[in-house]
């Protein structure tokens, strides 16, 4: 028997570094559902890393891959969706999120993300002279973008755990989850 459910699909979205990831794989699991990483399935689909996709067919084309990948995830079943930084930012890809799923803004300030973007050099959109200064443009740029989501939670330099309940309370707050986790309160 489920105790709890959910009546949308949740995508994640903010910037590199906010915890999409992390978040979703763990917000799943306490919610006894499907995750996926849209960058893995664009990936998968490419046959290819996205540091290669970027390099040899460019950023429009990541950009198409990323949008279709997204539409026909949102044809599935309900799940936790993790996107790339760059998702949402795109009008049509943002069009059908929109339409069905409930987006969550993983909100975090520069240094958690730097903090987390410079363990690991691999990111196409940070490979330039300055990565720091591309990080504030990027943060300028996304961020009264990634305000149109559904519903903010800020992630921050905490444990993962705590950013998962604050998503939760957001969803629940919102009226698109409904129950309880199996022996708690919550
Ligand atoms: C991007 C973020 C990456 C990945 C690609 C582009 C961006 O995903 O989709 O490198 O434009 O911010 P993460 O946010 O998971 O790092």
């Amino acid at each position: 028997m489920r105790f709890i459910s959910l009546s949308k699909t949740v995508v994640l979205i903010g910037m590199m570094g906010a915890g999409k990831t992390k978040v979703g794989r763990l917000l799943a699991q306490r919610l006894g559902l499907g995750f996926t990483d849209a960058d893995n399935e664009i990936q998968e689909a490419a046959g290819c890393s996205i540091e290669v996709i970027f390099e040899t067919r460019g950023e429009a084309v990541f950009r198409e891959g990323e949008r279709k990948v997204i539409a026909r995830l949102l044809d599935g079943p309900v799940q936790v969706l993790a996107t790339g930084g760059g998702a949402f930012q795109n009008a049509s890809t943002r069009a059908v999120i929109a339409e069905r799923a409930v987006s969550v803004w993983l909100k975090a300030d520069f240094d958690v993300l730097w903090e987390r973007v410079s363990r690991r050099s691999n990111r196409p959109m940070l490979m330039t002279a300055d990565p720091r200064r591309t990080l504030a443009d990027l943060i300028e740029q996304r961020y009264p973008v990634y305000a149109l989501a559904d519903l903010t939670v800020v992630s921050g330099a905490g444990p993962v755990e705590d950013t998962v309940a604050r998503v939760e309370d957001a969803l629940r707050g919102a009226g698109f989850l409904a129950g309880a986790h199996a022996g708690t309160n919550r």
